[in-house]
This record gives C-alpha cells, sequence and structure tokens, in this order.
C-alpha cells in the first residue's frame, strides 16, 4: 500500500495506457500535489495595543512575553493563535520598529501583523508623490525618511525650514545633529500642498508656527496670510492629515503624558485664536474606522499567512488596550471584543472607563487567559 505523507496525496496526470488500471501503471506525470484542505479557523484572534498593554516606552512589561507564550501554542486549543499588534504610536520604519519589539518581547514580530499610527498612509502616498509636503513628529529626519519610503518623494521637515530661514521661528537654534538633518530647499518657490503629522512632535511651538504659516500662506511659507474663510474656492486648500489622536498616552512617567492629539488641540486653539475658526482636517488611528478596517484586512492577511491559507469565516477578534478612548471604542465600535487592562492610561481609581469594554483584566497576560478560557467554555 503506498502512503504519503500527511496531506499529500497522489494525483494522476497522465497514464501511459488505461489497460493496465488495476495494476502498477507505469506513470509519467506524477506530482505530489497537497490536497488542500481549508485550515481549520483558529478559534481566537488577538489585536494588542502596544503602551501600556506591551511596553511602556522602551520597558517590557512582565505579563507580555507570558501573554505571548500563551500564542505560541502554549494554550488549550494547543495551537498557534493569530495576533497583530496595532499602535497609535510612530516615528520608526515599519521593518525597525519591528525588529526592536521582536528583540523586546522575544518572539518574531513581522511587518505583516504590526501597524503603527501612519502606516495606513502607504496607500495615500501616490497621491502626493511628485508633491512637496510637510511632515511632522519625530527626531531629525526620522519622519522625513520614512515619508520617503512610503513614496511622499518631496517631503520636507520644520527642521528644514528653520534651516532655509531661521527667522521664522526666533525662539530657538537648531541642534548641530538636527542641522546635518536638513535638506535645502528655498521654500519661498515651493508650495507644499499638504501637511502630515506623522508622529508625537518635538518642537510644539515650531511646529505650531510652521503649520500656520504653510496654511494661511495657502503653501508657500512667506507669502501674504489669507484668512481661509476668504480663500477663493478656486485655490485648492491646503491638506492637513494627523495620524494619532491620543490626547494621552502610558508612558514610563506614573502619570499619562500627552500625545499627538494634545498637539492637534494646540494648533487649533492658536488656529481659531488668529482665524477664528478651526482648520478641517483628516483623522487616521485608532479609533477612527479607517485604521480598524485596515487592521482587519491586516489581520485576515496574517491569519492565512500563519495557517498556510485563508480561513473559512474572520476568528472572534479580542482587541486588549489600555485606553478606552482608542483602544476600546474603536474595537466597540469595530464589533469585536474589548479588553481593558490597567498597565497604561486607564486607572479604574479614575472611575469608570469612558467607553465600556468586553472586560477589564489587571494586564495582558490576564487578559489572554480570560478571552482563550471563555472560547473554550462556550466553544470557539
Ligand atoms: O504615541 C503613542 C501613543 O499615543 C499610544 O500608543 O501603542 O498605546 O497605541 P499605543
Ligand atoms: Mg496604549
Amino acid at each position: 500500500m503506498l502512503r504519503f505523507p500527511q496531506g499529500h496525496a497522489l494525483r494522476v496526470t497522465r497514464l501511459t495506457s488505461p489497460r493496465n488500471v488495476g495494476a502498477f501503471a507505469v506513470l509519467r506525470g506524477v506530482s505530489l500535489t497537497r490536497s488542500y484542505r481549508k485550515p481549520a479557523r483558529p478559534p481566537l484572534s488577538f489585536v494588542f495595543d502596544i503602551d501600556g498593554v506591551l511596553l511602556r516606552e522602551s520597558t517590557v512589561l512582565p505579563a507580555a512575553k507570558r501573554a505571548l507564550t500563551l500564542l505560541e501554542g502554549d494554550n488549550a486549543f494547543r495551537t498557534k493563535i493569530p495576533y497583530i499588534l496595532v499602535t497609535n504610536g510612530g516615528g520608526k520604519t515599519e521593518e525597525d520598529r519591528c525588529r526592536d519589539l521582536t528583540s523586546q518581547l522575544g518572539f518574531p514580530i513581522t511587518t505583516s501583523q504590526f501597524i503603527q499610527c501612519h502606516t495606513i498612509l502607504k496607500s495615500h502616498a501616490h497621491r502626493y508623490a511628485e508633491e512637496p509636503v510637510l511632515v511632522l513628529g519625530g527626531r531629525q529626519d526620522e519622519v522625513k525618511k520614512i515619508a520617503q519610503g512610503y513614496g511622499f518623494k518631496k517631503a520636507y521637515s520644520t527642521l528644514d525650514v528653520k534651516a532655509w530661514n531661521p527667522h521664522v521661528w526666533p525662539f530657538y537654534d537648531l541642534t548641530p545633529e538636527e542641522l546635518a538633518s536638513t535638506t535645502p530647499v528655498d521654500f519661498s518657490k515651493t508650495r507644499l500642498s499638504a501637511i502630515f503629522v506623522f508622529h508625537d512632535p518635538r518642537n510644539w511651538a515650531l511646529d505650531v508656527q510652521v503649520a500656520i504659516d504653510v496654511i494661511l500662506s495657502g503653501g508657500v511659507i512667506g507669502a501674504p496670510y489669507v484668512n481661509p474663510k476668504k480663500r477663493s474656492s478656486a485655490e485648492k486648500p491646503v491638506q492637513l492629515v494627523f495620524c494619532n489622536p491620543d490626547l494621552q498616552w502610558g508612558a514610563q512617567f506614573q502619570r499619562p503624558r500627552l500625545g499627538q492629539g494634545a498637539f492637534r488641540v494646540a494648533f487649533q486653539a492658536v488656529f481659531k485664536g488668529l482665524t477664528g475658526m478651526e482648520y478641517p482636517y483628516e483623522q487616521y488611528g485608532k479609533p477612527t474606522n479607517a485604521t480598524y478596517q485596515f487592521a482587519e484586512t491586516v489581520l485576515r492577511e496574517h491569519t492565512a499567512k500563519v495557517l498556510g491559507g485563508p480561513v473559512g469565516g474572520t476568528p472572534s477578534v479580542y482587541m486588549i488596550g489600555d485606553n478606552p478612548e482608542s483602544d476600546i471604542a474603536g474595537a466597540n465600535a469595530a464589533g469585536w471584543s474589548s479588553i481593558l487592562v490597567h498597565t497604561g492610561v486607564y486607572n479604574p481609581e479614575d472611575g469608570p472607563p469612558t467607553h465600556q469594554p468586553t472586560h477589564e483584566a489587571e494586564d495582558v497576560e490576564a487578559a489572554v487567559k480570560w478571552a482563550i478560557e471563555l472560547r473554550r467554555a462556550y466553544g470557539a
């Protein structure tokens, strides 16, 4: 009796002659093919927030490694449970950040399971490929390089603007490292068509000043200011895009720190002070629908990758986060289950969370254990 490795079957492509089918035929066209059986739908899948759940800045939270160990197979289902990481953080390339996370968490984290707040802009870059744009956030030229890597060929930073004309913001001098990271550009001859806030700005004052200059001068810094209410509709307004709405985030300090969302509030307050109006903007990052829909696609594709083929139907999704405003609100709106942990922004002593999670847990390990037990008890 012919035996074949698990999951393989014999496929006869061509017989020498029909007569001797019963006997052992001389087979020319023979190949071992994998009989395709749709991989079993995993019992559940996870979406992890990073800051305040797995890490606090660069410190790995003790429960993080134990939680991932459970998903790598050491669980009641004796199977790998797919998971992705979705953070409102940013400021590094996806490849670099995955390299860091892999060494911090001790498990391979690949770009197919990783989303940061500006990853979604990859799909926008083609529209701005040849357009000069301003990118904000991060240190020196980190964010400019990420934007160029996404396809924003003419991405410039506020440090480039300051280097071009130091009088644009007289209260700060560039450090030698910052100056070395700048690109010489004549902004009086360059019309910036959009401002993308990729990551948390380091120099709020410089960034607010330059962003206001770009918008009120119709993209050409130094040109006369025109109140947007009075700008002719024929003129294409400067686009303003924020990637992370978090007012606060869970860092090393014992109280949450101001995030990119707080920078947006500060910018709009100054803009309103000057013009009487807030400037319209596009928002990405958790809890926006765009980011959760993007995450659902990434989770489905990564699950298929882990399991070696598209699985029938979407396994139940558990989002584990520390921020009710971004992680829990977004997961609830996406129809996922949501688990709020007490290791980051949210502190139960501050009262009930602003968005009700499916469950609350001390830390990420307790959260994963709770979800696995629930699926085991009530069936996948
Ligand atoms: O700057 C990052 C912060 O806003 C939150 O990151 O990982 O908790 O979504 P995360
Ligand atoms: Mg967080």
